[in-house]
């Protein structure tokens, strides 16, 4: 009977003990969990982002539909523009707007191609500073290729990506 008791109160005290240390213990191990979910999940928020396949599918599409030799075509009817672009793309601020980075020409390729085709008076915003209005060249004798050409490389040169620029485009905004 003694030895049932005692075992009784030894075995208690055993439990208790572990029952703490095992909540202690859980406790950790929930925190140290809940921590590695949390950059798994993050992990592969990312991965999933970077690898679904319409987003492969979408860089393929970018990368292939602006063709090398279109640029290389535009690169070349751009000579005709970078005594006042200049070849850098940046213009000479005031009286020459940029197409380096250029809010106003990115903000409308059909412009751009009306722009580029009759030149343009009327006063203009780029980037903050005040165009009021100097002569563009007309570029109406260039054919509807060139102007492709051209609009593409200056929509997609100096860290522009101004998307894709088709003859169709083009005979419409002439
Ligand atoms: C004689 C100088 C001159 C030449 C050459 C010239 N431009 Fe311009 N361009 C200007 C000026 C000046 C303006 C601003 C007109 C205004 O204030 O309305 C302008 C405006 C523009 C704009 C809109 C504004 C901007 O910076 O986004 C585009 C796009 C453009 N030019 C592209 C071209 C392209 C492409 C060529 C060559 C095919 C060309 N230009 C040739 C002087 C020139």
């Amino acid at each position: 009977m003694i030895f049932i008791i005692f075992y009784k109160n030894i075995s208690t005290y055993f439990c208790n003990v572990k029952f703490n240390n095992y909540n202690y213990m859980m406790k950790k191990i929930k925190i140290v969990a809940g921590i590695l979910a949390l950059v798994v999940l993050v992990a592969c928020q990312g991965d999933t982002k970077d690898q679904t396949i319409e987003n492969i599918q979408d860089e393929v599409v970018e990368t292939s539909v602006i063709s090398q030799s279109v640029m290389d075509k535009g690169r070349t009817v751009y000579m005709q523009c970078l005594a006042c672009h200049q070849a850098n793309g940046e213009g000479i601020v005031g009286t020459f707007p940029p197409l380096a980075n250029s809010d106003y020409m990115l903000a409308d390729i059909d412009r751009t191609i009306k722009t580029i085709i009759n030149g343009t008076k009327d006063p203009i915003m780029v980037n903050g500073t005040e165009y009021p209005g100097n002569t563009m060249t007309k570029f109406t004798h260039l054919s509807d290729e060139d102007i492709v050409a051209v609009a593409t490389y200056v929509l997609n040169s100096w860290g522009n990506s101004g998307g894709v620029v088709t003859t169709e485009m083009v005979a419409a905004n002439r």
